[in-house]
């Protein structure tokens, strides 16, 4: 059966799901089996995803901009995380819930990470945490997931060192960069990590990493050839405005349809038109 959850036949609609996990998405990759991440802030979403058989759904340090209002992600605390986590945990009983953790949380060193993971796993109920970065982030993620608790790893662009990067830009221009990146991967995945995100990379960046490694590789604005695909649920509704990065693919216009929606009620409202008969106790 697929790593994706929703019935593709009579056969697997009348089997009872059962929670996924890590492994489920090793064995996608072993099969050459494509799957998705989406990000999820709260309990509906969540629900949604995981009804849609989303096997993995990712509660980003992205919700300082998409949900608080941040311009970054870097102000977001571990407080507003766990708050977040703990909801998309309760909507999602069987896809597995990854909380970001974020800036200032882990960077200190594996006792700094091995703490904040703890409360991530313990009181917000994820399965896995993840962090951004390689170098000495290899050591914090050999550390927790010694401690059992799965890794997922980010490189290529890393948001939370937007001030250090200078931006929101395509990362691994350069040769020297996209061999750093390549053995970050390798030293990531030989230290537990059991899936790397890929952000922001040209497409050749993307397929090379996802070649150096047996962990499933989830790209973000980084190519076709990662092993799966990820993007922010927001995005995805078309609920974002202004200028959107290139890999973005609104697959609804909900931003627009929800506008009208409340133009129409404001309408009927001033019109008398509602509440209608129908919509008033007798
Ligand atoms: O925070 C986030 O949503 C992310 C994804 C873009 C991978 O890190």
């Amino acid at each position: 059966m697929s790593v994706h959850a929703a019935p593709t036949s009579a056969h697997e609609a009348s089997a009872p799901r059962r929670p996924l996990s890590i492994h489920d998405l090793a064995a996608a990759k072993a099969r050459g089996e494509k799957f998705v991440m989406l990000t999820a802030y709260d309990y509906l979403s969540a629900q949604i995803l995981d009804d849609a058989g989303i096997p993995v759904i990712l509660v980003g340090d992205s919700l300082g901009m998409v949900m608080l209002g941040y311009d970054s992600t870097v102000p977001v605390t571990l407080d507003e995380m766990l708050h977040h986590t703990r909801a998309v945990s309760r909507g999602a009983p069987n896809a597995i819930v990854v909380g970001d953790l974020p800036f200032g949380t882990y960077q200190a060193g594996p006792e700094q990470a091995l703490a904040s993971a703890m409360r991530m796993l313990k009181e917000a109920g994820a399965n896995a945490v993840k962090i951004e970065g390689g170098g000495p982030m290899v050591e914090v993620t050999r550390t927790l997931v010694r401690t059992g608790i799965p890794v997922m790893g980010h490189l290529g662009l890393t948001p939370q060192s937007v001030n250090q990067v200078g931006g929101f830009k395509v990362q691994g221009r350069e040769e020297a960069a996209v061999e750093e990146m390549i053995a970050d991967a390798i030293a990531l995945e030989e230290a537990g990590a059991f899936a790397i995100v890929l952000e922001c990379v040209p497409s050749e960046v993307g397929r090379r990493v996802t070649e150096a490694v047996t962990v499933p590789t989830i790209g973000i604005g980084a190519g076709a050839d990662t092993d799966a695909q990820v993007l922010v649920w927001h995005d995805v509704l078309g609920l974002t405005t202004g200028r959107l990065p290139r890999f973005v693919k609104p697959y609804l216009n909900l931003r627009s349809q929800i506008t009208d929606a409340v133009k129409a009620f404001s309408t009927e409202v001033r019109d008398a038109e509602y509440p209608g008969p129908e919509h008033r106790y007798g």
